[in-house]
């Protein structure tokens, strides 16, 4: 076994190569999103967890497509890791899975979430961030889904589906690593 990545022989290729059908990335996500279950709610309604299971929900309940719905689940997965950056980083957690829309949404959805949430002070800011993008293909899907889906989704009474059915989406859509 080599110390040295310049070393790797052949050999020791295959066999990294043998491990990495061993990954599980729809697993590795959910397990992210699993671990969002007990955070505080920082003063919203509900936690970051039960948000994303409303929003997908919602999102799935409006015959949403199975990207859609995934993207819905996990589109504020890296909340805590990368708050400033959250939804470039579910965009590029995302990006071997969905499609070039989709990962546009996932990126760019807090710029719009910034437009319904601006205070006085911010609105013109937000929305001449968001008219920066919003001639994009999928401005109107990603304008759709956070009014639709996210936005709504912080409501303490709503009944989400169960998480497991909206995990069986994520394994249909994140498929093994390659
Ligand atoms: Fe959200």
């Amino acid at each position: 076994m080599f110390t040295h990545l310049a070393e790797a022989t052949p050999a020791d290729w295959a066999a990294i190569d043998r491990d990495r059908a061993h990954y599980d990335p729809a697993g590795a996500l959910l397990s992210l999103h699993d671990a969002l279950r007990g955070l505080p709610t920082y003063g919203y309604s509900v936690n970051v967890y039960d948000h994303t299971l409303q929003a997908a929900s919602r999102a799935a309940r409006d015959g949403a497509s199975d990207e859609l719905v995934t993207a819905a689940l996990l589109h504020d997965v890296a909340d805590e890791l990368a708050p400033m950056n959250h939804g470039p980083a579910a965009a590029a957690l995302l990006a071997p899975w969905v499609s070039a829309e989709v990962r546009w949404l996932l990126h760019h959805h807090s710029l719009f979430q910034n437009v319904l949430i601006a205070r006085p002070a911010q609105a013109e800011e937000a929305a001449r961030a968001w008219a920066a993008v919003s001639g994009h293909p999928a401005a109107a899907l990603t304008e759709h889904f956070c009014r639709s889906w996210d936005a709504p989704a912080f409501d303490p009474g709503y009944d989400p589906l169960p998480v497991s059915e909206l995990a069986a989406v994520v394994r249909r859509v994140v498929g093994p690593a390659r």
